[in-house]
């Protein structure tokens, strides 16, 4: 059988991997960097692969390739009342269960299956960055991806399922019911665990674990800038580890030799993008570091980076807040009421001052995500949180004995005081 083969246009049309399984030596397509193909290998107007090449050679080992009745089947036939998840800029995002007898070697697991909205802002372009990125990278803080599906025009993504969905709704959903963004009329999904209120060494965890991905992208041989990070591509796991998600906007960091790369699209999401990318087109890891500051700044304050329900002064988040950061006696006035003062004072104090120097206006003034990492690090292990005084009101019924344990204790207080004075005295300590 002859393999499709294509170039850098014709690639947003064609796919690879399931109609060329029959070849069985795969030519190696020469990437530009021993550690990883990225996606200007494929995007060389000169270069001519094979499906098949670059499925086999770079992708195919660590994914699956699934066809669409296979998805139907793991997605109860993309069921909306029991298995609808939610919906972003791709598509709409599916709960579905792999069961041991589908595939040889794929073990049984939940997964989400996230199917691109032909008529949609996004195309072949995102599927394609998720399928190199996330096909090559394995890291804790990742969300894992398990296969893709290209059949026809259809593209499909197939990630490991994250219980606690994404900080978005655990952070700022104060119901434990949250609503899926469209359609509006549906009925409510629930996302077990998303609570009125993270606890603060949570929260502290889900900034680690995201600045732990960030530092994995950006310190590898051939740096990734992941170009969208917010509160919705935060997933969480039952553990509440934080893995990044949504690869289709990002980018393969400058070469070496360059500081930046320039976009020809400023893309991102609003009260996110670092200033200098949205004024310039020059994208530096640096902008990540900027979106992780806006991350922190809304896990220490609950509010969201952009919110017109707020007064004037208070719709940006970064605007309102930012005085308050770099001054320890104001930290308390931007904490998450919510979290009702059970905060490490230290630990606020230096996640304030952090999340400051991440929001600088000039990128060369922001720490770097390891430092990012190595400064939240110690955080875990503040453990002057103030707890709450809890009064158990005695039921009426045990009122009598509560009294009763009272006297008694006086009693033995008394007995223990009487007998130690005694003791001293005819030791002789006391004297008159
Ligand atoms: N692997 C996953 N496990 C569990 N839920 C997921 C997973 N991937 C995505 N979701 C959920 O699916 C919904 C849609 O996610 P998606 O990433 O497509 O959009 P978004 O992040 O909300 O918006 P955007 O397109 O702007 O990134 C969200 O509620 C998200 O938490
Ligand atoms: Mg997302």
């Amino acid at each position: 059988m002859a393999t499709k083969k294509f170039t850098s246009k014709s690639m947003l049309t064609c796919c690879f991997g399931s109609e060329t399984k029959s070849n069985p030596e795969p030519k190696r397509v020469v990437p530009s960097s021993p550690q990883r193909l990225s996606l200007l290998d494929i995007s060389n107007p000169g270069l001519e692969i094979s499906t098949h090449d670059l499925w086999s050679t770079f992708i195919g080992s660590n994914l699956h390739v699934f066809t669409l009745d296979e998805l139907r089947v793991i997605t109860n036939n993309y069921s909306y009342t029991g298995n609808f998840i939610g919906e972003g800029g791709f598509g709409a995002v599916y709960k579905g269960f792999i069961d041991d007898k589908l595939r040889p070697g794929l073990k049984a697991q939940a997964v989400a299956v996230k199917v691109l909205d032909l008529e949609g802002p996004q195309g072949h372009k995102e599927w394609l960055a998720e399928v190199i990125f996330l096909g090559q990278l394995r890291h804790p803080h990742l969300v894992k991806l398990i296969g893709y599906c290209c059949q026809n025009e259809q593209r499909v993504l197939i990630y490991e399922y994250m219980p606690r969905g994404n900080l978005d709704n655990q952070l700022f959903r104060s119901k434990n019911l949250c609503p899926p963004p469209t359609p509006p009329n549906y009925r409510f999904i629930v996302v077990p665990g998303c609570s009125a209120a993270l606890p603060w060494l949570t929260r502290v965890k889900i900034a680690l674990g995201a600045a732990k991905g960030l530092a994995f992208l950006h310190e590898l041989k051939k740096p990734v800038i992941f170009r969208d990070l917010k509160a919705a591509n935060i997933l969480l796991d039952s553990d509440f580890r934080a893995k990044l998600s949504d690869f289709g906007f990002a980018r393969d960091g400058p070469d070496s030799d360059k500081s930046h790369v320039t976009t020809e699209h400023i893309l991102g999401t609003k009260g996110y993008v670092a200033p200098e990318y949205v004024m310039t087109g020059h994208l530096t890891t640096m902008s990540d570091v900027y979106s992780f500051g806006v991350v922190l700044l809304e896990l220490l304050s609950g509010r969201r980076s952009m919110d017109r329900t707020r007064p004037r002064k208070e719709h940006s988040l970064i605007e309102w807040a930012k005085p308050f950061l770099r001054d320890p006696r104001k930290i308390d006035l931007i904490m998450d009421p919510r979290l009702e003062g059970q905060y490490s004072a230290q630990g606020a104090k230096i996640a304030a001052m952090l999340a400051y120097q991440c929001l600088s206006h000039q990128p060369k003034l922001r720490p770097t995500m390891s430092a990012v990492v190595k400064t939240l690090e110690p955080l875990m292990e503040m453990k002057d949180i103030p707890r709450h005084f809890v009064y158990v009101v005695p039921k009426a019924a045990d009122k009598g004995d509560c009294v009763n344990q009272i006297r008694e204790k006086k009693r033995h207080g008394n007995r223990v005081r009487h007998a130690t004075l005694h003791k001293r005295l005819s030791d002789g300590i006391i004297h008159d």
